[in-house]
């Protein structure tokens, strides 16, 4: 397998998987079923919003913050391949380092106890173990809790008195976390003048991670502490801060490939203004509409099976998610389209994945642009330098990749990662379903809208790891594709 490992965490299929290991004497049945995502139909969605705009209405006048999360890693993938953040939890409060994902839900960290569980990091940061009984201020979630109801669609097989809500997530390359519910107070930097912040507590519910396997386990490669989903179920840290009124749901960031690092926030956005393109409504994921894709300006010919039609459409945003992948076809004609404009290239593999070439001149004056664009006119384009990269001198890989995601209808969906999302402010405006970008300098800063005082604060680009990490020179990072599922298992007794 040489370099590849877990990279970053998507959801695959569109509808959430429970997976039940129902057990007495061992474990005896283990049956899985899709849960029909909970607001597909039309009149089902119609409620969501006129709950969402009601919601709103009762929020009206309360306090809400702006929080600055700050940055670390590079999605280079011959860097880090991913971004964390910081985050204190429990009393006294202790520092965790998560890796900001917005294609899962879930916020989780290793807990004392764990089995293979990576206590070093090439990374360089200190890995700490959150235990719920050195905290004062913990509790376990029980199952017959509304977060665990709810979460599980009040199909938590035998919930008695004192059973603790557990959950599984399974990712793409076999590995996983396993562990139960814990509410805890979170601190997080609240906007409180131009790039000035002041501790702002909130109670939480989150994961404590107490068996892992595969790479989320032992390798210390890029080990962080946990994951922080930034997706939209009712389960995120994002949608418990804006219920308890802490926040309006909406967060922005900028990713800093080149220097590393950027802009994290959570809040409303002022400046700069961003063009928006709706999202595609009722999806566990950030789906937009893609309409065309131009190459070096010439539109492809796409046949209307691969962008869908309707509902059925979309395109995943994903800041989890280190490259881009297309279903075949896509693949194939931007490809051609990029390759012919060097007909003498000489591909090799590397790491048994990437397309390589040798090529020492500027790759921006010799490929050229590939634009994305989406409903209500908004375009992104990701240059040369951003869709190749480089891992030698002189030697460039392809970051474009072969093979959509599938939906649970069998459909192949594109997903864009920080390959094109990098360099860019991307701002997700959950509450009003929008989703929008513009080029932008992520070592500069935004303006967020303070509820509190009613005055606009700056918020500026970090980067937790300005100091060089010691990953193995060369090694290629890859997001591999994967399948979310929450877990119950019970062993016997
Ligand atoms: C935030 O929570 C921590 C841990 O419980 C506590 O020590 C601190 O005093 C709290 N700060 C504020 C501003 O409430
Ligand atoms: C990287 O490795 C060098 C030499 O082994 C060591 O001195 C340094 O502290 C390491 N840096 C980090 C960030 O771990
Ligand atoms: C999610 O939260 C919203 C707002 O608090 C609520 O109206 C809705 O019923 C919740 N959805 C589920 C599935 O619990
Ligand atoms: C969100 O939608 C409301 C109602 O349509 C609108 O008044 C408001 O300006 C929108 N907010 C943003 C940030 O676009
Ligand atoms: C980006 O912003 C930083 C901080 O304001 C500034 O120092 C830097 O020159 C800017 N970079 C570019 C390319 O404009």
């Amino acid at each position: 397998m040489g370099g590849l490992r877990l990279l970053a965490l998507v959801v695959v299929t569109v509808a959430v998987v429970h997976q039940w290991a129902v057990g007495g004497g061992g474990v005896m049945g283990n049956f899985v079923f899709e849960v029909e995502n909970k607001f597909k139909a039309g009149g089902e969605r119609e409620r969501t919003l006129s709950a969402l705009k009601q919601h709103d209405a009762r929020r009206h006048g309360r306090m809400m913050a702006s929080i600055d999360l700050e940055l670390g890693g590079n999605g280079h993938p011959s860097a880090t391949g991913l971004y964390f953040t910081k985050v204190g939890l429990g009393t006294p409060t202790d520092e965790y380092y998560v890796q900001v994902d917005t294609g899962s839900d879930l916020l989780w960290v290793n807990c004392a106890g764990c089995s293979r569980c990576p206590t070093k990091s090439d990374l360089g940061i200190k890995l700490t173990l959150f235990d719920p009984s050195k905290s004062s201020t913990s509790g376990e979630i029980a199952c017959s809790d509304n977060f665990c109801r709810t979460t599980y669609n009040n199909r938590y097989p035998s919930c008695s008195p004192g059973v603790r809500c557990e959950y599984v997530v399974t990712y793409g390359d076999g590995s996983s976390t396993s562990g139960y519910f814990v509410r805890d107070i979170i601190q997080l930097n609240q906007a409180s003048g131009n790039l000035k912040t002041a501790p702002l507590n909130s109670s939480v519910i989150f994961g404590c991670g107490n068996r892992q396997s595969g790479d989320l386990g032992s390798s210390t490669d890029a080990a962080v502490d946990g994951i922080l989903g930034f997706g939209q179920a009712n389960s995120s840290l994002l949608s418990q801060l804006a219920a308890a009124g802490n926040v309006r749901k909406e967060f922005a960031h900028c990713l800093d490939v080149v220097k590393g690092g950027g802009i994290f926030a959570i809040g409303d956005v002022v400046s700069p203004k961003v063009k928006t393109t709706p999202m595609v409504p009722n999806m566990p994921h950030y789906n937009v509409i893609l309409e065309e894709v131009e190459v070096g300006g010439n539109p492809l010919d796409l046949p209307t099976s691969l962008l869908g039609t309707g509902d059925e459409r979309g395109t995943i945003i994903d800041s989890g998610t280190t490259l881009a992948y297309l279903p075949p076809m896509l693949y194939d004609l931007v490809l051609s389209q990029i390759l012919d404009r060097q007909p003498g290239l000489k591909m090799h593999t590397v790491e048994e994945q990437f397309s390589c070439f040798q090529f020492g001149k500027n790759v921006d004056d010799a490929f050229p642009t590939v634009t994305f664009k989406f409903k209500g006119s908004l375009s992104l384009t990701v240059y040369p330098h951003e869709y190749l990269f480089q891992i030698r001198e002189d030697v460039w890989c392809i970051g474009w990749q072969n093979g959509g995601l599938q939906n649970h209808d069998g459909r192949q969906m594109i997903l864009l990662g920080d390959l094109v999302l990098s360099n860019k402010l991307v701002v997700y405006d959950v509450q009003n379903q929008t989703i929008g970008w513009t080029d932008f300098n992520c070592s500069s800063s935004i303006k967020l809208r303070d509820e509190k005082s009613g005055a606009e604060y700056s918020i500026g680009g970090h980067n937790l790891l300005s100091s060089a990490f010691n990953l193995t020179v060369g090694r290629i990072f890859m997001f591999l594709p994967v399948l979310f599922a929450l877990l119950q298992s019970f062993s016997a007794f």
